[in-house]
């Protein structure tokens, strides 16, 4: 439940990056030894794929709140088609530590998507040039092989869950891997940044080609996750939209270049720090038009939030979204706001309104989510945002930091 209106006001801390952590976590599959893994995000995706590992057989636990270790060295299965895994959409990063370590894999997942179909026959094209035969058969994926070798992969699309898959299934496999048009996204730096300390040997990662030398094993070590880029932008924007003076903390303010712009365009101050970004708004906002692109492009995990500000920008502006086919459905529970929206394919046309009122709406996915909290901090009243377990599986804490920086918003059980 939030009550609009209120001028934010304050410092808020960033977590570690959810899309880093559920690909990292998996990763330490391919390990021997215990790894340390700091800075975890505590929040809901994170506890599943920390559950699927301890079904696997590997040892975790928690030694401080955000630290946990892991001894995945006594994981003697390559199956994870189970319940937990079906659960879970980054299920696939299974498939890629399960091959890298076993030569085989089989895991569940899960079906349709919050926004459209996701497919992964990128993933798939990539296992099968290192040697897999993959079948699907309803919604469990096995990869099975003699033996892997290295390869060159193209990939038609920067793929972030390709090439994270293709890094871990090719970290142990003899020769050197090629990845072509591989995605460049924090997260994908982040996971061969921590693949290398546990000894790989990966280069290029950030760039459009990343070379893997196959190493014989790695082992334990200790690495900290980077800060979450998506989370760091929500609470930009929520401070931009809202109107008020936030200093977000703990970012690395490169990772926010393409959402500075944008800010600056709409006639936000924005002044850049070391590891923290100060965010200056009155909520009066001009119009601007935002297309969502691949990293270093504008993320499009960062759309549906960028649009709900854009609501009350004033002018016409236009978000055009090219990563996702249909992630727009947000826009419905916008309107109920009395925002202005017409969809035409793949843009969402807005034209600005004075004022948006507080309305009873539903979290459609976890970033659609994040936009209805920045929705029902701009509108006048009370808003009631249902579903919130979208928003658990990617925020820690979002009540909390936002209440701290005077935000009227709770937490209600019904
Ligand atoms: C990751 O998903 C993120 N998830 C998503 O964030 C994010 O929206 C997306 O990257 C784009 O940045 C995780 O990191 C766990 P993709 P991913 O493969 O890897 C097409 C969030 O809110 N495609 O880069 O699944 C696909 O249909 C989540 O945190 C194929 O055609 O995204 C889409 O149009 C939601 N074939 C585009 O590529 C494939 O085999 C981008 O997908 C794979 C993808």
């Amino acid at each position: 439940m939030i009550e609009g209106g209120k001028r934010l006001e304050g410092k808020i801390r960033v977590s570690g990056a959810k899309n880093a952590a559920i690909a990292i976590i998996p990763a330490v599959l391919l390990v021997e030894g215990v790894c340390r893994i700091e800075n975890i995000p505590r929040i809901k995706d994170v506890d599943a794929i920390i559950s699927i590992l301890t079904y696997l057989g590997a040892k975790v636990e928690f030694t401080a709140p955000d630290v946990l270790e892991i001894d995945a060295t006594g994981v003697n299965t390559y199956k994870a088609d189970c319940e937990l895994a079906r659960s879970m959409r980054a299920s696939y990063y299974l498939l890629g530590a399960l091959l890298g370590r076993f030569g085989n894999a089989q895991v569940s997942m899960p079906g349709g998507c919050d926004f459209g179909s996701r497919p992964i026959d990128l993933h798939i094209k990539g296992f099968e040039a290192l040697g897999a035969t993959v079948t699907v058969d309803r919604d469990i994926v096995t990869a099975h092989s003699k033996h892997l070798f290295a390869d060159s992969i193209y990939l038609d699309f920067p793929s972030v869950g390709a090439t994270i898959n293709i890094m871990l299934a090719a970290t142990r496999v003899p020769g050197t891997t090629v990845i072509e048009n591989a995605a460049k996204e924090p997260h994908v730096v982040d996971l061969a940044n921590f693949l290398n300390q546990m000894g790989a040997q990966i280069k290029g990662a950030g760039t459009d080609v990343i070379r893997i030398v196959g190493v014989d094993k790695l082992r334990g070590g200790t690495y900290s996750i980077i800060p979450d880029q998506i989370e760091a932008g929500t609470y930009m924007i929520a401070a931009a939209a809202a109107g008020g003076d936030v200093t977000v903390e703990n970012l690395i303010p490169k990772h926010m270049e393409s959402l500075s712009a944008k800010l600056e365009e709409a006639g936000v101050f924005i002044e850049e720090m070391d590891d923290s970004i100060r965010v200056r708004s009155d909520g009066k906002l001009k119009k601007i038009n935002v297309k969502t692109m691949p990293y270093p492009g504008f993320p499009t995990d960062l759309q549906p939030q960028i649009l709900a500000l854009l609501t009350r920008a004033q002018g016409t502006s236009m978000v055009m979204e090219t990563v996702w086919e249909s992630r727009f459905q947000h826009t419905d529970e916008l309107r109920r706001f009395g925002a202005d929206i017409v969809i035409a394919d793949e843009r969402a046309i807005i034209h600005g309104v004075e004022k948006l009122k507080g309305a009873s709406v539903k979290a459609t996915d976890l970033r659609a989510g994040a936009g209805m909290i920045i929705a029902g901090l701009m509108a006048e009243g009370f808003t009631r945002v249902e579903n919130v377990c979208h928003i658990d599986r990617g925020y820690e804490n979002l009540v909390e930091k936002l209440k701290n920086i005077g935000a009227a918003i709770s937490r209600i059980n019904e």
